[in-house]
């Protein structure tokens, strides 16, 4: 994400009032005077800042973008220096001091789990929460519909591949097999929205999550895909949803597209699989139903079986596939080398500049002047040095 994305991304969250005055109501109601807490995903820092108002002795707000050094500043800003310790790092990859009594996080994604919420969770629970701890969100549901999106399905599916007299078609594979942020109305449900299942953050124990529901078309249509998003209780009492029929601004809906438009009729039944894995970063939907395709004659009714997934929306896994058999050897290529030599080097005692005449002496195929090896040797030096 460049700078300005990443600034509009939180400016954008700080300006959601729905969103930052339930995510306060919870830690109010939650956190008591003393407790430790641990924000993660602190982004700008404000629901440490919360935290830390609401009374917590001290709140670890772990962040792993750059937008940390912006929440320490915040924190200064705001008095809360002494209250408020930063982490910048993946969740997964610190340490504390000390247990916590609170963990609030807000990293639910647009289908509730495709943030990583549930192995973020999972982690923090087995390595840093006491056993009465409390968690914001208390649990996040899924819900799925039916749509029909004509206008994003023409846009991002079903554009015209031939450009130039060229034929671009086999991008359609990958586009077709990806969830799309998009926003969702009512009037584009084919059938009623249903509840794909229910996750109680305190008892997760897997990132996995898989549901089967049936749907009953109430609509003529033409079904382009399944449009989805979540609910959570943040605390008993307050809750949070990008409920189409209730949008907030700070999260779109997920598109799952089906790999061809389908027509379909009141009392039509679809039956979907829908699942997770990876930690929200692989997901397959499948629908198994009888519908009348768009292809087949009129009145036809056929059997449609769709099994798409984002494993095979991108291009580099898809061809990448052999390299995650379990009986593949690998070997380093050449910036791996690069990586391991930089590692090896960086013994304490060297300046970036000797490491980057190091290195552009010894990877001469790799970089074109010693001011190249220079910026490499930095790169890795902030991400792995200190
Ligand atoms: C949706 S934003 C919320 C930021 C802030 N808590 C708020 O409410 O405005 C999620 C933030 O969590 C960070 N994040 C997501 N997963 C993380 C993890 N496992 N460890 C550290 N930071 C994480 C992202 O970089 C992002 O800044």
């Amino acid at each position: 994400m460049s700078t300005v994305d990443l600034l509009s991304f939180h400016r954008s969250m700080l300006k959601d009032d729905i969103r930052l005055n339930r995510f306060r109501r919870a830690i109010e109601l939650c956190v008591k005077s003393g407790d430790v807490v641990l924000d993660l995903g602190s982004g700008t820092g404000v629901l440490a800042i919360l935290a830390a108002r609401a009374g917590a002795r001290i709140v670890y707000a772990v962040e792993a973008t750059e937008i940390v050094e912006a929440a320490r500043k915040i924190s200064r800003k705001n008095g809360l220096d002494d209250r408020i310790v930063f982490l910048d790092d993946l969740s997964p990859r610190v340490q504390l001091p000390e247990p916590v009594d609170v963990l609030v996080t807000e990293t639910i994604g647009n289908f509730g789990f495709d943030e990583g919420i549930l192995g973020w969770v999972g982690d923090a629970r087995r390595r840093f929460l006491k056993p009465e701890a409390v968690i914001i969100p208390l649990s996040i549901e899924l819900f799925a519909v039916p749509v029909e999106l004509v206008e994003i399905y023409s846009r991002d599916i079903d554009w015209e591949y031939t450009q130039s007299g060229i034929d671009f078609e086999p991008m359609r594979s990958f586009a077709v097999n990806n969830l799309y942020p998009v926003r969702i109305r009512p009037e584009n449900y084919l059938a009623e929205p249903r509840s794909l299942g229910e996750v109680k953050l305190g008892e997760v124990t897997s990132t996995a999550f898989a549901a089967d529901e049936v749907f009953e078309i109430t609509k003529s249509g033409e079904l382009y895909g399944l449009g989805g998003w979540f609910s959570s209780r943040l605390c008993n009492g307050v809750s949070i949803s990008n409920d189409p029929a209730d949008p907030s601004k700070s999260w779109s809906h997920a598109f799952m597209p089906f790999q061809a438009p389908i027509s379909v009729a009141p009392g039509d039944r679809l039956k979907v699989h829908i699942s997770c894995a990876n930690n929200g970063s692989v997901w397959r939907w499948r629908l198994d139903g009888s519908a009348k395709s768009s292809n087949a004659g009129h009145g036809k009714t056929e059997t449609v079986q769709f099994d798409q997934s984002t494993f095979l929306g991108s291009p580099s896994m898809a061809s990448h596939l052999h390299r995650h058999a379990t009986r593949h050897v690998p070997e380093l290529n050449v910036d791996g080398r690069i990586m391991s030599y930089l590692l090896d080097h960086m013994d304490g005692k060297r300046t970036l500049e000797e490491l980057s005449v190091l290195a552009f002496e010894s990877f001469p195929e790799r970089f074109s002047d010693p001011a190249e090896a220079l910026e490499h040797v930095r790169t890795i030096s902030v991400e792995f040095g200190r």
